[in-house]
């Protein structure tokens, strides 16, 4: 079998969900690691048998063996990454979000049409079995008309690396939304294949405005706090958002003072009503021969980064676009951009 042979540039907190996943595809030769932190390179290279650590990713896109890369670094590098990786002809996987703003990640696709390269965003929900299940029972009538999705996004004390790049909203675009949320909201979207419409959003930076306040439990997840640094998105968002489908409302919180996490989505329809927890497993209540039921089904789990990984490799192989294609990932960058306008805006934004 031809082989994909790919640099991974970033071997930060994802790569150590992508590299093993990696190691494991038939498809692919790791031929480099890449990161501006020396060790973290060297570190990848010698657990999954990558032939380069790198700290510049201009040595991999000058290699010409190079089919593909992935882009797992701070969002805003995103947009550059690419756009160099695709200038370099090679096809590109970069994870969610597609970068800081709809006009950028526009750019990146246009870019990857023009060049006929593939590039797929890390929308791995896509690839969830009980999101697939449900999207099957919705597309099949089971659930009659879906008119409303709540989705609850909301932990205690989750704000990460404070300072860094995740809370500077030039490097990352947003807070909870675009780190979260984008998740919840672009599955809701290609569940329902649905358009959104307009928008009312607000979002809150209240707990960390001087970061030395923000009282913590144990570890800061990616990294510990840069109290020089800057803290300049929301870490609590609420919104209502009209599609061409349903309604959706939706509750956002890397940070509140409810210490109650609540991680799920409903979908609501006329026939039924599904509750997911974001995990994955997910209960439908219905009414059958006036009766009441509730059922909790049983499936087969598949690695949805395994998959989505391997869904980026044959489109590599076959040239054809597949459902985590930028092309149909889009339409949540708007989305987000909406939100974060309407938020600003005080307003509400037709899409
Ligand atoms: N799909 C998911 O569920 C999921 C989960 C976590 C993170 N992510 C996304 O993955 C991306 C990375 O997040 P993370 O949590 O791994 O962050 P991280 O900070 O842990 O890792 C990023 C890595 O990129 C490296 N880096 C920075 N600039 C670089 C450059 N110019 N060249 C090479 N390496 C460079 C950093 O040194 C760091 O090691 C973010 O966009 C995030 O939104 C997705």
């Amino acid at each position: 079998m031809k082989k994909v042979n790919i640099a991974v540039i970033g071997c930060g907190t994802i790569s150590k969900t992508h590299l093993p996943v990696l190691k494991r595809n038939a498809k692919v030769n790791i031929k480099y690691v890449v990161d501006i932190i020396e060790e973290r390179a060297i570190e990848a290279k010698d657990k999954f048998g990558a032939e380069f650590a790198e700290t510049d990713y201009k040595v991999a896109l000058n290699d010409n063996e190079v089919n593909a890369v992935f882009v797992l670094t701070p969002n805003y590098l995103h947009y550059t990454i690419t756009m160099d990786a695709l200038n370099a002809g090679k096809h590109v996987f970069c994870e969610k979000p597609i970068t800081v703003n709809y006009e950028l990640s526009k750019e990146m696709y246009e870019l990857a049409e023009k060049k006929n390269l593939i590039l797929n965003i890390g929308v791995v929900n896509r690839y969830k079995t009980s999101v697939n299940i449900i999207k099957k029972m919705y597309e099949e009538g089971k659930l009659g008309e879906v008119y409303h999705v709540y989705c609850s996004f909301r932990s205690f004390r989750s704000i990460p690396g404070l300072g860094g790049p995740f809370t500077t909203k030039s490097m990352a675009g947003g807070g909870v939304l675009i780190d979260w949320g984008v998740h919840f909201l672009d599955l809701i979207l290609y569940v329902l294949d649905a358009d959104a419409k307009t928008v009312s959003a607000k979002g809150y930076n209240k707990l960390a405005k001087n970061m030395e306040d923000y009282l913590f439990h144990g570890e800061m997840w990616a990294g510990p706090p840069k109290y020089d640094g800057v803290n300049d998105v929301e870490e609590m968002i609420s919104g209502f958002i009209r599609t061409d489908k349903a309604s959706i409302t939706f509750n956002g919180a890397w940070a509140q003072n409810i210490n109650v996490p609540e991680m799920y989505i409903d979908f609501i329809g006329d026939k039924a009503g599904v509750r997911m927890m974001y995990n994955g497993p997910f209960t439908v209540y219905k009414t059958e021969n006036k009766m009441f039921e509730t059922v909790s089904p049983d499936y087969e789990n598949a690695d949805m980064f395994y998959e989505e990984d391997d869904a980026f490799l044959d489109s590599v192989l076959s040239g054809e676009k597949t459902r985590s294609n930028i092309k149909f990932v889009l339409k949540s960058a708007k989305l987000l951009d909406a939100i974060y306008k309407s938020s600003d805006e005080n307003r509400e934004i037709v899409l």
